[in-house]
């Protein structure tokens, strides 16, 4: 099936009244971001994605996709579900080796060529983790941050799925803007849920949720792409920290003077 646009027909909120976002339109390509405060619905929003909701969830939502309602087969068979979804808990029920998980995967799939698909695979999970994968390490040994680092990558390059939802990648440790970078080469639609104003500013617009209905959407404008390079880079400095305290070091003023003043924040 080719996926040209996925449609989110509005609901309800928890207080049961309409939620004031009726619609919205993701043509391929977009990158969204899902925003609002814990527990205000994100979750249950991309739920609704994955599930194809057809006023049968409890928020009422329905999906539409290439606005249809989506063929029954693409529920049924796992195979043919354009939806990944890297859920917030993951935990792997195999004990197979990295390695014959993605090949197994990868033969399902019908992957013409195994071999280059599990090597792109892999090489794709690097490059988002601290510590390399191990292909003989079993699927329950990766770290949280591994875990979702593999899965993300084999939902775009062996799934192959048009539509990839992501739920907070930032809280996994993975490495978010290399994450994007790398996703943008491919032309999927993406949902991120999201806590980070980074993730938030670096897609082409955001559903902000409350109460667990979708309240606006709001396009990204000329102002906010500055405040997004101001925002890169004092996250850029904060991760340098981060890597200082991972590598066991002591952080000194001196330093964060330097760099403020190179990132012309003091004179
Ligand atoms: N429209 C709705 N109608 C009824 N219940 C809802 C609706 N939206 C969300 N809920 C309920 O609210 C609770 C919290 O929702 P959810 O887990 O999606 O929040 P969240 O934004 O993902 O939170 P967190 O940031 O902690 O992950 C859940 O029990 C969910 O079923
Ligand atoms: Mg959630």
């Amino acid at each position: 099936m080719e996926i040209r646009k996925l449609t989110i027909l509005g609901g309800r909120g928890k207080d049961g009244r309409p939620e004031p976002v009726r619609q919205v339109d993701l043509t391929m390509g977009r990158v969204v971001s899902i925003v609002g405060p814990t527990g205000c619905g994100k979750t249950t929003l991309i739920n609704d994605i994955e599930l194809f909701a057809d006023d049968n969830t409890p928020t009422g939502r329905r999906i539409l996709i290439n606005d249809e309602p989506p063929p029954e087969d693409a529920l049924l068979d796992p195979s043919r579900n354009p939806v990944a979804l890297i859920s917030q808990h993951t935990n792997f029920l195999s004990d197979l080796p990295v390695r014959t998980f993605l090949e197994t995967h990868a033969r399902v799939r019908g992957s013409a060529r195994i071999d280059p698909a599990v090597r792109e695979t892999l090489d794709f999970a690097n490059q988002l983790t601290g510590e390399p994968l191990i292909e003989s390490s079993a699927m329950t040994e990766l770290s949280g941050g591994q875990t979702r680092a593999l899965l993300i990558a084999d939902a775009v390059v062996i799934g192959q799925s048009p539509i990839i939802l992501l739920d907070e990648i930032e809280n996994a440790g993975i490495h978010r803007t290399r994450a994007l970078e790398l996703l943008r080469r491919y032309e999927k639609i993406f949902l991120f849920v999201t806590h980070d104003p980074r993730i938030a500013l670096l897609s082409d617009f955001r559903i902000v949720l409350r109460a667990g209905a979708m309240q606006e959407v709001i396009e990204i404008n000329d102002e906010e792409r500055k405040v997004a390079d101001e925002i890169r880079k004092l996250d850029d400095l904060l991760l340098e920290f981060r890597q200082q305290i991972r590598q066991g070091r002591r952080l000194g003023l001196g330093m964060l003077e330097e760099r403020l003043r190179a990132l012309g924040y003091l004179a």
